[in-house]
């Protein structure tokens, strides 16, 4: 009987020294287990006299008890003693401020050219696109301007071989759209896209710049529907009550050909430094489709006609947002690039 209580009482001790749920579970393996003291006690019984047995049975029952309530107590209470230490380690402190991220803003030219979409996709256009590296194919020869013809010294070019070259001018996408239609009307497209030109860069030129044509093929389409569709983009990206007129000029994919100017926005068209006194500010070229583009693309030009413009993205955001160098666009200055926040 004192052999129960000493097992019991160094037990009990054991059990009280432990601080971890591990240490604890050590204890228990050991005092409960097969080759524990508790059992040890019980290995006992078969040498004691018959008499004596209940009552010693009984006594080692009741330490082995008491030792496992203990060790279910201990348990209780060093587990949650873990995860109150671990609730405290990992709290997170909501009343500190937190890290406020810094947000990018839309490229002057994206704002532009997603603005020109908004307007002709809100009219029934669809967008196209068209690879930058272009074949002379698209950009020249379709766009009736054939091998050794002197309009092509106007477009200083960059060529990477005798066939391929950075596109001048979106009016390839054009070429590309018609031939894709393969002889089908009507088409409606607007053609955003980097162009690119062997020029020198300064405040008014760059050797990549930004362009969208637009296209139109139908049955009887005439200057008025040019005139009218660009009246409205005109408003759109100037303000109400612009007015455009056409000045006569000359494109090889266009019969007639017209630059377009638009009435300054500045001074309202009495005459200001921007429109260099005129009260007119030249936007965009534009024509007819000539008939031999859609001869080439396999349209019959007595049964249909089209107009086409294409209108230089740059020079439209210099004018809108009051920007004098056309290099702007091109550095990655963010105080230049953060200007354009407020017109998300
Ligand atoms: N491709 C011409 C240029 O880059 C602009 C242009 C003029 C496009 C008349 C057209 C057009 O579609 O009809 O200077």
């Amino acid at each position: 009987m004192e052999k129960i209580q000493q097992v019991k009482a160094e037990a009990l001790a054991n059990i009280e020294q432990c601080t971890t749920v591990e240490a604890l579970q050590q204890v228990r393996i050991t005092v409960l287990g097969k080759k524990g003291p508790i059992q040890s006690l019980m290995m006992l019984m078969k040498d004691l006299a018959p008499e004596e047995k209940p009552s010693f049975g009984a006594e080692v029952n009741e330490c082995k008890q008491t030792v496992a309530k203990a060790i279910e107590e201990k348990m209780a209470e060093l587990e949650a003693g873990a995860l109150a230490a671990r609730l405290k380690a990992e709290k997170i402190d909501i009343t500190l401020p937190g890290i406020s991220l810094r947000l990018g803003t839309m490229h002057p030219l994206t704002l532009v050219s997603q603005e020109i979409e908004d307007l002709f996709i809100g009219m029934g256009y669809t967008v196209a696109e068209g690879p930058e590296v272009e074949l002379d194919f698209y950009n020249f020869e379709r766009a009736n301007i054939p091998a050794d013809h002197p309009a092509r010294d106007m477009q200083d070019t960059f060529y990477i071989n005798a066939k391929e070259l950075l596109r001048t001018h979106t009016t390839a996408i054009q070429m590309r759209v018609l031939e894709k239609a393969d002889g089908v009307l009507p088409i409606k497209v607007i053609c955003p896209g980097k162009t690119y030109r062997r020029d020198d860069d300064d405040a008014t030129h760059s050797h990549q710049f930004m362009q969208a044509e637009g296209l139109v093929v139908d049955r009887n389409i005439t200057l008025t529907d040019l005139k009218g569709t660009l009246q409205l983009m005109a408003e759109r990206m100037f303000g109400k009550g612009r007015q455009i007129r056409f000045r006569p000029s000359y494109f090889q994919f266009t019969e007639p050909s017209v630059e377009v100017d638009v009435s300054c926005h500045l001074c309202g068209g009495k005459g200001c430094p921007v429109c260099k006194g005129t009260g007119w500010i030249e936007v965009l070229g534009a024509g007819m489709v000539h008939p031999n583009v859609l001869k080439m693309a396999g349209f019959d030009p007595t049964q249909c006609s089209g107009f086409a413009f294409g209108v230089g993205l740059e020079r439209v955001a210099m004018l809108k947002y009051g920007i004098d160098d056309i290099r702007n666009f091109y550095v990655n200055d963010v105080r230049f690039l953060k200007m354009f926040d407020r017109f998300d």
